[in-house]
């Protein structure tokens, strides 16, 4: 296929673009408990408006685009200040939790070669911390020590984390909250930890750094976990999840400017203009800031309260129901308003598929370090409307899994178990596949494959997901 001799007309392109959507996830009116993160038509209408206005402004140049620069100082200062930071506390706007997370990453990297003379400075991560920190090591070249959590409370011990540290770690991570159980890690131990061995450490905000505080506020326990923590360094934020902005929106930051330094890339030594990139991406459309901007206006304080009123409110129905239920346990007491849940004995992945009939989606996550197959619900505002449909279609996903009661035979088990990267080939690739049931497009049913790749060691799991992403984009 190459590109159409002559143009589309405005009809025809507005038809395709809507009949290509028709196979999306449903998830306008809350039909999805991942990914989106629904603030309703009236929010939508606003974010869609400034994204709009600014879509083409590019926000490479604040001196071309001066807008560009309030929105993002505005909006770090709104998160500065909702994280128990001072003045001194500076910070970017960037593309994402991954995006933040791997600046503070590089930020701790750059900072640790300059000030310590660290020649190949190390990330001690909890085996919770999101894959994002692993990309960023891969990325940056900066070898990892993961430290295991303990397996009740799924958060990690700060005695367990002084143990990986060593004279070439750079910077240490704890979350709150975590994505896969939805659980606060000790962050005032881990900033007096940090302080002791002289490490940095980053507070992975992502998902619960906007709405915790709120949740505090409406008399959730929330330990500290923003800049008032001694030893916090920087920390991650999404606009994007809980703020209910437009994707491409989340927010790196740092206490001060002597770390902010070293996340800075400037490039004066090519034939061309200077490139200053705080962030990663130099050209960048304007759209997610002032969609940002616009959004946190909006809604104000009183706005997100009312949000985070209706996500805990919705959060406990579901948990409430999940933990009375007999098939079914929830790993961990939701900390947020994120929830998951393994069956009784049996496999939970048909509830994915099953679920996805009835026109929800539910997040299937892989065992991992003692944490079994489960599947994962991050709730939203939108949520609270549904709860009285979605708890008897899951109730009945649950009881469809439960009767199929599906395993895979012992042999098969034991053989994906004992496969190793090194004897991954194309050819084992494509036996794999055939035997998940996939043909290398997108699958109708996933809880073959997700069997299969939970019995695997995670790097053979991680190739063979690779292969399937490679061939699945031409
Ligand atoms: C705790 C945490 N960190 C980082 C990320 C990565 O965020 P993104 O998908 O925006 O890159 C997520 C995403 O859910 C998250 O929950």
């Amino acid at each position: 296929m190459g590109l159409p001799a002559t143009g589309m007309s405005a009809e025809a392109i507005a038809a395709a673009l809507e009949d290509f959507g028709k196979r999306d996830l449903p998830w306008r009116e809350g039909g999805t408990f991942a990914y989106v993160y629904e603030g309703g038509r009236e929010v939508e209408a606003i974010i869609h408006q400034a994204y709009m206005r600014y879509l083409t402004e590019n926000a490479l140049d604040p001196t071309v685009y001066p807008s560009l620069l309030k929105f993002e100082r505005e909006i770090v200062a709104i998160a500065r200040d909702h994280l128990g930071g001072d003045d001194k506390v500076v910070g970017n706007f960037t593309t994402g939790g991954t995006e933040s997370c791997m600046l503070a990453v590089k930020t701790a990297r750059d900072f640790a070669r300059a000030t310590r003379g660290i020649a190949r400075p190390e990330l001690v991560l909890p085996v919770t911390a999101h894959a994002c920190f692993h990309k960023a090591a891969q990325y940056f070249d900066m070898p990892l020590r993961l430290v295991e959590v303990d397996t009740a409370s799924w958060k990690v011990s700060p005695q367990a984390m002084a143990a990986a540290i060593t004279p070439d770690t750079a910077m240490i991570v704890g979350s709150a909250c975590q994505y896969a159980h939805g659980v606060i890690d000790p962050i005032p131990e881990l900033g007096a930890l940090a302080l002791e061995r002289h490490v940095l450490l980053h507070v992975d905000g992502c998902i619960g750094g906007w709405i915790l505080p709120f949740l505090r506020r409406l008399g959730q326990t929330v330990p500290a976990f923003g800049f008032e923590v001694p030893g916090v360094t920087s920390i991650s934020m999404d606009f994007h999840k809980y703020g209910y902005a437009a994707k491409g929106a989340s927010v790196i930051l740092h206490r001060n400017k002597d770390l902010r330094r070293h996340q800075i890339f400037t490039g004066a030594n090519w034939t061309g203009y200077s490139v200053i990139n705080p962030t990663m991406l130099s050209s960048k459309s304007g759209g997610p800031l002032a969609a940002c901007w616009a959004v946190l206006n909006h809604l104000g304080d009183a706005g997100y309260m009312e949000f985070a009123r209706r996500t805990l409110a919705a959060t406990q129905a579901i948990a409430a129901s999940l933990r009375a239920h007999p098939d079914v346990e929830l790993l961990a007491e939701p900390e947020s308003c994120l929830i998951a849940f393994a069956g009784k004995g049996f496999s939970p992945f048909p509830i994915v598929d099953a679920m996805r009939r009835r026109g929800w989606f539910v997040q299937p996550q892989l065992g991992y370090m003692g944490s079994r197959a489960n599947i994962h619900l991050s709730i939203d505002q939108s949520t609270i409307d549904v709860v009285d449909r979605f708890l008897p279609d899951l109730d009945a996903s649950i009881a469809e899994a439960r009767g199929l009661n599906m395993a895979l035979p012992e042999p098969v088990k034991a053989l994906l178990g004992s496969l190793t990267a090194d004897q991954f080939t194309p050819q084992l690739y494509g036996q794999l596949m055939g035997m998940g049931g996939a043909d290398g497009g997108l699958p109708e049913g996933t809880t073959g494959i997700n069997m299969m790749l939970d019995a695997m060691q995670p790097e053979v799991a991680a190739r063979v997901m690779t292969e399937f992403f490679n061939d699945l984009y031409v």
